[in-house]
């Protein structure tokens, strides 16, 4: 396996291997078969060699997504001469051992959020990938949603002016449907806190607006127990909802939600950034959409206006559909792969990569310790 550093790459293709065959496993099998049917500005095609999963289910994704074959044990994976780039769409407890001798055999990877567990796990996947010199990137696709994307390039324009306040919500309803035990409901398996939707919206917040500085925050979980396969209790020993306020790098705060437990969201994921000259929402459930206010409009029609990012000049959009014509939220994974396989085209670094990743991780560490010990807590606090 190349180095990543080596430049320009002349293959037209590269070998893939999935870990995970469900909910994601899914989507990426979906990005990986469609990723050159549209954006054709790729040299390179991705093969789709190997998924890799337990339980019911393997062989069915393995056919409709044109898997060459299946696996059940990942480290055969992680070891396989063919594979060029393992991904890893699996609980967050098994992040870090599937990404760290997938680095050591010299495998780039592409892997779910959050990173690890914690920070401390993050970091080793970081120094695994930095040290092995294999491309990495942390599947943060929400970045990759064009209106997402106009709203950057708004706040980089300086459109906003100097920013005020920040706001960052990430709201579903599925914990409260007596779901049975699982492995999203234990914090040894997928970490403390906020994690699962947290790290979604602690990186949207850096990306968009930078360094968070300390963060004061409570947790609470709503639904204390859930049913075993047995018909017995256990315990849920990580948190529903965790609210947490920042104070972010360049002075300005911040107010955050992460909930599996608001009846009646779904997938509300929102953002609303407020500027001394302009102000942006983004709501995840219309993503298509961007809502702007520009102080320095006219001041007889000045207001929050809507706009559909669908126009061939938005990100990737002249790739998809005539404007209007919608993209849905298996777009932003597909998005995702292009940036990776441009990248390892290109021989540059991937973004996100496992340091943005393990980055985010701090912050969410810090927001588990101060409602751990009821206190502010600054983000440099948290360390190896
Ligand atoms: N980026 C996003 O928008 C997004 C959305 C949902 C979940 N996720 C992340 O994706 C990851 C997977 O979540 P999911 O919802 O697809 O979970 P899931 O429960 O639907 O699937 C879990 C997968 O892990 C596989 N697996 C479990 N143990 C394994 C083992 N020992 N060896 C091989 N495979 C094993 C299973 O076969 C299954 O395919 C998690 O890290 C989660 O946080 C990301």
């Amino acid at each position: 396996m190349r180095n990543w550093k080596e430049g320009k790459r002349m293959q037209k293709s590269i070998n893939f291997a999935l870990v995970g065959h469900m909910f994601m496993g899914r989507a990426h099998s979906h990005a990986l078969n469609d990723v050159t049917m549209f954006m054709k500005d790729l040299g390179i095609r991705p093969v789709l060699k190997t998924i890799c999963g337990v339980g019911a289910g393997l062989e069915d994704t393995r056919e409709r997504f044109h898997w060459e074959k299946s696996e059940t044990d990942w480290h055969k994976v992680v070891t396989d001469p063919e594979i060029d780039v393992v991904s890893i769409a699996v609980p967050g407890f098994l992040h870090k051992e599937i990404a760290v001798e997938a680095a050591r055999n010299g495998k780039h990877i592409l892997s779910e959020k959050p990173l690890a567990r914690n920070y401390e796990e993050a970091y080793e996947m970081y120094e695994a990938a930095r040290d092995n010199h294999v491309l990495n990137m942390v599947n943060f696709n929400y970045r990759r949603i064009p209106a997402v994307a106009l709203a950057k390039q708004l706040i980089e324009e300086g459109q906003l002016g100097q920013i005020v306040s920040y706001k960052g919500f990430y709201q579903q309803d599925w914990a409260l449907f007596g779901a049975p035990m699982s492995w999203r409901y234990k914090s040894e398996m997928v970490g403390k806190g906020p994690l699962e939707m947290g790290i979604h919206i602690t990186d949207m917040a850096r990306w968009l607006v930078g360094e968070i500085d300390e963060v004061v925050s409570v947790m609470k979980t709503v639904v204390k127990e859930r049913q075993t396969a047995d018909g017995s209790k256990e315990a849920v020993t990580n948190d529903d909802n965790t609210v947490w306020l920042a104070r972010f790098k360049d002075g300005f705060m911040g107010m955050f939600e992460a909930s599996r437990a608001h009846m009646g969201r779904k997938n509300f994921q929102w953002f609303e950034i407020n500027g001394t000259k302009g102000s942006l929402r983004f709501e995840l459930e219309r993503m298509n959409e961007l809502n702007v206010y520009l102080s320095n409009d006219c001041e007889d029609r000045r207001g929050f206006r809507n706009i559909i990012v669908t126009e061939e000049m938005h990100q990737y959009m002249k790739n998809w559909w005539p404007a209007g014509h919608m993209l849905g939220w298996e777009h932003t994974v597909l998005h995702q792969y292009y940036e990776f396989l441009k990248a390892f085209e290109e021989g540059s670094m991937p973004s996100p990569s496992f340091e943005d990743g393990m980055k985010a991780q701090k912050v969410l560490d810090a927001v588990v310790k101060s409602a751990e010990e009821n206190r502010w807590v600054s983000v440099d606090e948290i360390g190896r």
